[in-house]
């Protein structure tokens, strides 16, 4: 089993994560305070922008492929290499689902 290094730009914050955990599971672990919701890869509320390395996360099911690339859901998203995650960055697709949900809204009116 390979541990990876995870910091967290502009936090000071660092953890070691296996190749075989999340890491949002190594984070509540930690006391790392990143935010999630779902814990399926659904609602994009653990995402982080990968500024560097790779991560393995088949499950993201919320991301697009294109996204994947640059954003890691932390509850789905397993360390390739060792990492720095800006947490807090969302994908664009956020956004769709919102304007989704403003239309649901008001289309309830
Ligand atoms: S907590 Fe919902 S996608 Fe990770």
């Amino acid at each position: 089993m390979t541990d990876y290094t995870v910091e967290f730009v502009g936090t000071g914050e660092e953890i070691t994560v296996s190749e075989k955990e999340t890491i949002l599971s190594r984070c509540i672990e930690e006391g790392i305070a990143q935010e999630y919701s779902c814990r399926v890869g659904m609602c994009l509320a653990c995402s982080a922008e990968i500024v560097d390395g790779e991560v393995t996360q088949p499950a993201a099911r919320g991301l697009t492929e294109r996204e994947r690339e640059n954003f890691a859901l932390t509850c789905m998203a397993r360390p390739a290499s060792d990492l720095r995650l800006d947490r807090g960055k969302y994908p664009p697709s956020i956004e769709a689902d919102a304007a989704v949900g403003d239309d649901a809204a008001a289309a309830d009116d």
